[in-house]
């Protein structure tokens, strides 16, 4: 589809709770004949296509601007689906859907024959997740297929996490949009690779490794963090740093909380007098800190780091469209919740870590 600017993107709007059977049948049809649904989950918006359809699955690649080197997660709606995707499922496939779906957790396993290869980029492994949003879940249920969904935001882009954003990057580029308000987690699902010696999570996310471990003691986190190149096949999927970027430069400061702020405060200072327009992302209680600044977005309370993740690709794209030169951001922590925050702060910041004592 080399003309996707000619598409016109239909956006309709659904309950969250109890979405409209019109609409969803709409979006069903429209990915069965093999074509582009962008559709709410409870972590961010995906870009939804036949997962069993290679030409589907192109789609995607070309509507994202998206190197075809990063493999897509597929989403289904019960497990018997799981028969149609993977083999040779490892013993604690089941304990983990019983424990995590639906929910934030994506399983990376040895692909079927038959599923699409495009879908893993070529590797033998295919990754599947089973969403609990109303939504995701009545429109895999109509649609009666695996749907291959990235997040639906153009390639590098924060992770899109309103309908406003999957249009900001994907108008024009998409057959229909479900609009179902703001997706509840705002970050992206736990990525658990089961196809190796021992579990790995590639990816922190929805489902915590705390939580994860009560169902695998084993289980190790190991994102790493390699160079910007995308091409460099080096690179485990997903693995590139630049990603969840905003256009303007992100530091992200780590330290003592007060020894931060003052930092954070002081580079703020300078930069606004060289005459550039800086950003500034922290928490509710840091407000009084940057008194006066005008691009100030306070993502929760400190410790809520629910709150903090729920806003935080909104409030890059708010900063990107004010016009801010820099973005200055607080690292928050990294128990919980917080080690998908930082992840994604890392990777907002391509890796500049102001580090404060
Ligand atoms: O929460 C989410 O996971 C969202 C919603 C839409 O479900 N999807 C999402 O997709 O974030 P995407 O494509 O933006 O990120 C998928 C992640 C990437 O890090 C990708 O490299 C990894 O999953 N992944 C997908 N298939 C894989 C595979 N076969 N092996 C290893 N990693 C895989
Ligand atoms: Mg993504």
């Amino acid at each position: 589809m080399s003309d996707f600017k000619t598409i016109e993107t239909r956006v309709l709007h659904v309950d969250s709770v109890e979405p409209d059977a019109d609409a969803i049948r709409q979006a069903a049809e429209t990915l069965r004949s093999g074509r582009l649904v962008a559709f709410p989950t409870e972590t961010v918006y995906g870009l939804g296509a036949n997962a069993l359809d290679a030409e589907a699955i192109k789609h995607i690649y070309a509507a994202k601007r998206r190197p075809a080197t990063d493999p897509v997660i597929a989403h289904i709606h019960h497990a018997e689906q799981l028969s149609q995707l993977a083999i040779d499922l490892p013993e604690n496939v089941a304990a983990l859907a019983s424990a995590f779906w639906p929910g934030a957790l994506t399983l990376v396993l040895k692909r079927a024959p038959g599923v699409p290869s495009n879908i893993a980029t070529g590797r033998e492994t295919v990754a599947v997740r089973m969403p609990s949003h109303p939504v995701a879940r009545a429109l895999l249920d109509a649609a009666n297929l695996p749907v291959a969904a990235p997040s639906a935001n153009t390639f590098t882009r924060p992770s899109a996490t309103t309908a406003a954003h999957v249009l900001e990057d994907l108008n024009g580029r998409v057959d229909i949009v479900l609009d179902a308000g703001p997706t509840p987690i705002g970050l992206e699902s736990t990525v658990l690779d089961l196809t190796g010696e021992s579990p790995v999570v590639l990816r922190p996310g929805g489902v915590l490794l705390d939580d994860l471990r009560r169902v695998l003691p084993d289980v190790t986190l190991s994102p790493r963090y390699v160079a910007t190149n995308t091409e460099s096949g080096e690179s485990a999927p997903g693995q590139m740093l630049k990603h969840y970027s905003p256009d303007a430069t992100v530091l992200l400061f780590s330290g003592p909380v007060d020894a931060i702020l003052a930092q954070m405060r002081a580079t703020a200072g300078e930069r606004s007098a060289q005459g550039q327009r800086v950003g500034v992302l922290i928490a509710e209680e840091d407000r009084i800190a940057f008194d006066g600044l005008p691009d100030v977005v306070a993502l929760g309370p400190r410790d809520d780091f629910a709150a903090v993740g729920q806003g935080l690709f909104a409030a890059l794209r708010t900063l990107d469209q004010a016009g801010v030169d820099t973005i200055l951001v607080r690292d928050f922590g990294r128990e919980g919740l917080g080690a998908a925050l930082w992840d994604r702060l890392l990777r907002a910041a391509e890796g500049r870590v102001i580090r404060v004592e």
